[in-house]
């Protein structure tokens, strides 16, 4: 059962916390990884309970078509976290994001089968603001581990530059992808998540 997130504050420094007082991991804070998946702002669009499926395309939408995939690790770096949940959500092809309609548009709840692998197909998301294109990650606490709190940007991005928030710009390439082309010509990242340890 998960814990229920309360939006403390609707900045891009928003973070939130679970009503046994747990904190997540405040953007400001930055705690890093102990591998490689560096930590990013929840910022103020997070929504609970969307559903758990692999396909965020939603009625007319447009866009770039994007399958995003990758494996979610424990703090030891190797070890596969199979059937554990990875939340998703950026903004719809209007740069807006759905904090009301029942078709929860572009978020999901993804589930890691046994190898830990996970994947989704939506959109290149457009960028808001002067924030650059990002894909929203949430893996909340699971097996002694932090919560995880990250964003996934794409390399060529204009907007990505030293002063973009949260990313140590060039100095997160994790996090920066590059879409390639899959065997079928579909456009693909890959983003593996390493979560970190509660000791850290
Ligand atoms: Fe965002």
């Amino acid at each position: 059962m998960f814990r229920r997130l309360f939006i403390k504050s609707a900045t891009i420094f928003t973070f939130a916390t679970s009503v046994s007082g747990f904190t997540f991991t405040n953007a400001k804070g930055r705690l890093v990884g102990n591998c490689k998946t560096t930590s990013d702002a929840l910022g103020p669009y997070f929504r609970e309970d969307a559903p758990l499926r692999n396909d965020l395309n939603y009625k007319n939408r447009m866009g770039i078509p994007l399958r995003v995939k990758g494996q979610l690790f424990a703090s030891d770096c190797k070890t596969p976290l199979g059937k554990r949940i990875i939340e998703v959500w950026h903004c719809t092809h209007k740069r807006k994001y759905d904090m009301k309609s029942d078709e929860f548009k572009c978020r999901a709840k993804v589930m890691t089968d046994e190898k830990g692998c996970y994947y989704f197909e939506t959109i290149i998301p457009p960028s808001y603001w002067w924030r650059p294109k990002h894909i929203h990650y949430l893996v909340r606490g699971i097996d002694g581990h932090q919560d995880l709190i990250t964003q996934l940007y794409f390399e060529g991005d204009k907007k990505i530059n030293s002063r973009t928030e949260h990313l140590h710009y060039p100095y997160d390439p994790d996090r920066i992808l590059k879409p390639y082309s899959d065997k079928d010509g579909d456009n693909e990242v890959k983003l593996n998540l390493f979560l970190s340890s509660l000791e850290k």
